[in-house]
């Protein structure tokens, strides 16, 4: 087992709105936000967690949420000067905001670049009038629209947007447009989400009648061919980019590399490789108990010698270019023949191949997914058994 890159995650929970469909850790914001204290409970946990992982450059930061553009440019320079000191940055290194249309006003992304962001996610969701009410989004198309203006202006060519798609009632023919509505844009990188019914949300109670199987069939087989003609390769489940423009902080997680988790129910995994094991940590979700909590009162969960070829195939197999064997063993420190029996059996169903000493997903395996994690479960778990 080696040290692998590290990366810093860092969660800002709350949305001028909660979206009815989410449910990620954010909450519609009733009072001022509480800008600077959150900063430094950021800053506190960020030094808390440092002597648990090997001092060495972060490779990619992503500033996510929740609404992480509620922040004004000059919280969030603080905070990436702050990580930069104690931990320092790669050259080049790559700092992803996530940003609502509804939370941008005129010079605000030139500023975030001043502070250090280096790419943007942009959550469009949808260019549909009707589509972005039911959402419950903040924002218009045509303010989408200003906001990828004013990442263009700002120099900050390199963003992402968010759409979601099989909305409720939605064509292919009305899935086609928001995606061409959204190339319009020129975006650099591209995420599209099948919308989930996920518990305990709005959706969840009252679930919107969405298209049928073959329709969503049908919009995914449209998207990558508008995608691929409009110069994006598809390089994840759901990522889209053009050549350069991968998400590095994604392919980190993708890849098995370490990211520390800062911020209210921030996820973290880190690897203590000369101890030979890995801890998945989390962050106490409720806003306010995170103002108030010790940082030190971070949770830690070993990823036992079971889990490990399971988390780390459920990544690998995410990625259309798969994983290298190599990789496998750097990461979980195991040889590569405890992955045999479910990968032969996988091989002979058809849904994975080798090359290369690399192991991937066939097209047929890369759309049922599930039957590779489901397949590789029962085998780790049986053959990793000290
Ligand atoms: C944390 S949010 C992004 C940033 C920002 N909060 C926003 O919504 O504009 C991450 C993305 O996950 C996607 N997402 C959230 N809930 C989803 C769901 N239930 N099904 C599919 N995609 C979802 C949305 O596309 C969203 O932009
Ligand atoms: S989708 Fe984005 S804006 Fe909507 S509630 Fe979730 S995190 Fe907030």
């Amino acid at each position: 087992m080696k040290s692998p890159p590290l990366a810093l995650y860092a969660h800002f929970p709350w949305c001028v709105q909660k979206c009815p469909y989410c449910d990620f850790n954010s909450h519609t914001l009733r009072e001022e936000l509480p800008e600077e204290r959150y900063i430094d409970a950021l800053l506190r946990d960020l030094a808390s967690q440092l002597p648990e992982v090997d001092v060495q450059p972060l490779t990619s930061v992503f500033l996510g949420g929740g609404t992480p553009s509620l922040f004004s440019p000059a919280a969030i320079g603080r905070l990436l000067d702050d990580a930069r000191a104690k931990l320092g940055f790669v050259e080049g290194i790559e700092i992803t905001l996530e940003a609502n249309p509804g939370t941008i006003e005129r010079g605000k992304f030139a500023e975030y670049r001043a502070a250090g962001v280096t790419r943007v996610s942009l959550g469009a969701q949808s260019f549909d009038a009707r589509q972005l009410k039911l959402l419950g989004r903040i924002h218009s198309a045509d303010e989408t629209r200003r906001a990828a203006d004013e990442l263009h202006a700002a120099g900050l060519e390199n963003f992402n947007l968010d759409l979601m798609y099989a909305l409720p009632g939605q064509t292919a023919e009305e899935a086609q447009a928001d995606l061409k509505a959204a190339l319009a844009l020129h975006p650099a990188h591209l995420s599209q989400y099948h919308l989930t019914i996920e518990p305990g949300t709005l959706f969840a109670a009252a679930p919107p009648v969405q298209p049928a199987d073959e329709i969503v069939d049908e919009m995914l087989d449209l998207s990558l061919q508008t995608l691929r003609e409009a110069g994006f390769e598809q390089y994840e489940v759901s990522g889209y980019a053009r050549s350069g423009a991968r998400c590095a902080h994604n392919l980190n997680y993708w890849e098995f590399g370490d990211y520390l988790g800062i911020g209210a129910g921030a996820h973290g995994k880190l690897t203590y490789a000369s101890r030979g094991f890995a801890v998945r940590t989390q962050q106490t979700r409720e806003p306010r108990r995170y103002l108030a909590a010790d940082p030190r009162a971070l949770t830690r969960k070993h990823i036992s010698i079971r889990d490990l070829p399971f988390e780390f195939a459920m990544n690998g197999f995410r990625l259309v270019e798969g994983f290298a064997e190599e990789l496998f063993e750097a990461r979980t420190g195991l040889p590569n023949s405890v992955l045999e029996g479910a990968l032969s059996s996988l091989l002979a169903r058809g849904l994975v191949e080798r090359g290369r000493n690399r192991w991937r997903a066939t097209p047929k395996g890369f759309r049922f997914l599930n039957e590779i994690l489901v397949e590789l479960l029962p085998e780790t778990e049986a053959s990793a058994t000290p």
